[in-house]
């Protein structure tokens, strides 16, 4: 054990665990969720996902990985049930999918930041030059570029992971999240005060209860999962490096309360910009994946050469900052399998599984305009590239991971070794109110409700039934 990495504080966990929560799950994929979503009542049900159901999913995790000190493929063993490491070897493949997809839209936002500070403001047409199904548009740009700024990512990442647990992945957080969190605001400050910024916020904040369906309300939820890095083990992998000393529930609580805080606020900052773009006007936007790409260098453009390029490099500098805190939670747990069980040195499994992560995602980087292939061939009911097929098929499998994590531990591990792992660090935590929610919640509510809504999403992302 002496040889794993630990976290050095409470807050470095906290940042780090935060760091991996907030990404671009937040500031690129909800605005474009809430727009597919429907708007404001996708937020309200997004809102109680998370505190609901994702919530004691992450004590969950944590606690399981606290208890273990173990990766998310060796946990399950560890606690006395070899059988269910397949949760855990489901979970770390799901975080391979997401990572060799994700890179690829975070070097998107490093291409992006460049072209900023060099008042390239048409990248965002570039970017929608090819046009694939109803409303979907793909970048057609420079492969080149696009394969640069994508290694590039990863060697970033993997130069954060290299460096272990304190010296690498918390000190990143420690910086990265304080400057993620007061640009944040800068930018929200600013396109609040720029024309249309009312519409965009009308839009955003209120709800038409009306256009809520099986396919938002699994989006919610799916959303929710994936902003808050649960149902693969990434909180698992965290965890196993965490103090018997913490309180687990209150740093779940605080995780969860900066991430939905940050994905909030970030379309605070998003819808305005949008709404600027397009003169006030957000009933015909570019949807999916496009939404900030497409829309966002326009609007920095047309803000005027100098400001422009401050903003708009500001944006996309974030959005880099927030999306390397989530890489490195997502490389670390495939590194963390390879260094504890296969016996591999930290430096040497980091190198190897980033290289791995990256050839698994050449077919979605190719799958945006550059491949005919890979751009259209894999046809699902919102979408036919690779990198969508990647991003739907692993935000299912993370509600499947979630829903076998809280079954595995309420009638497999049982609840009162889970109360027993969460008491030590939060003294009177039997008799407390939230200890009650707890039981309950990974009891019933959650198996029940994310083994029913893993069924509704399945339907409706793989085969366009609508159940509801
Ligand atoms: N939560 C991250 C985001 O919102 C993505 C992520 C998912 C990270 C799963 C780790 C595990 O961007």
């Amino acid at each position: 054990m002496a040889l794993r990495g630990t976290f050095s504080s409470r807050a470095g966990f906290i940042a780090a665990a935060a760091g991996s929560a907030v990404g671009l799950g937040n500031i690129w994929k909800f605005p474009f969720e809430v727009e597919r979503g429907g708007g404001a009542a996708f937020v309200v049900m997004y809102l109680v996902f998370a505190f609901l159901l994702c919530f004691p999913v992450m004590v969950t995790e944590i606690a399981i990985g606290r208890k273990t000190n173990k990766n998310p493929v060796a946990a399950f063993g560890s606690l006395g049930f070899p059988k269910w490491n397949l949760i855990g070897k489901v979970g770390t493949f799901c975080g391979v999918l997401i990572l060799s997809y994700y890179n690829i839209v975070a070097g998107w936002a490093l291409g992006y930041l460049i072209e900023m500070l060099m008042g390239n403001f048409d990248i965002g047409n570039q970017f929608s030059q090819a046009q694939v199904g109803a409303g979907e548009y793909y970048y057609a740009g420079d492969i080149l570029k696009v394969v640069v700024y994508s290694i590039i990512f990863m060697w970033m990442t993997s130069y954060v992971v290299g460096k272990g647990i304190s010296g690498g992945i918390e000190k990143a957080a420690k910086v990265l999240m304080p400057s993620l969190i007061i640009m944040l605001f800068c930018m929200v400050g600013y396109a609040l005060t720029l024309p249309y910024a009312m519409d965009g916020l009308k839009y955003y904040l209120i709800p038409e209860f009306g256009e809520i369906n099986a396919s938002s309300i699994g989006g919610a939820l799916r959303q929710a999962f994936f902003s808050l890095s649960l149902g693969m083990g990434t909180l698992i992998t965290y965890g196993s490096y965490l103090s018997k000393k913490e309180n687990i529930v209150s740093a779940s609580a605080l995780i969860t309360l900066a991430d939905v805080a940050i994905a909030f606020i970030a379309g605070l900052m998003v819808f305005p910009l949008i709404a600027f773009n397009n003169s006030g006007d957000l009933t015909n936007l570019v949807s999916g994946p496009g939404l900030l790409f497409v829309n966002l260098p326009n609007a920095f453009g047309s803000m005027g050469p100098g400001i422009g390029v401050a903003v708009g490099s500001f944006f996309f500098l974030l959005i880099a900052f927030a999306a390397l805190t989530s890489t490195v939670s997502l490389l670390e747990v495939p590194v963390a399998y390879v260094v504890d069980e296969l016996k591999v040195k930290r430096k040497k499994a980091v190198w190897l599984v980033a290289g791995v992560i990256y050839l698994v995602g050449i077919p979605s980087l190719l799958g945006n305009g550059a491949s005919e292939f890979f751009t259209y061939a894999f046809k699902l009911p919102a979408s036919s590239d690779f990198l969508s097929l990647a991003a739907q098929l692993s935000d299912t499998l993370l509600l499947l991971g979630g829903f076998f994590i809280v079954t595995f531990t309420a009638y497999v591990w049982k609840r009162e070794n889970f109360n027993a792992e969460l008491a030590q660090g939060f003294d009177g935590f039997e008799n407390s109110l939230v200890s009650k929610f707890l039981n309950i919640a990974i009891s019933y509510i959650c198996p029940f409700l994310l083994g029913l809504l893993f069924i509704v999403v399945l339907l409706s992302n793989f085969f366009g039934i609508n159940l509801i």
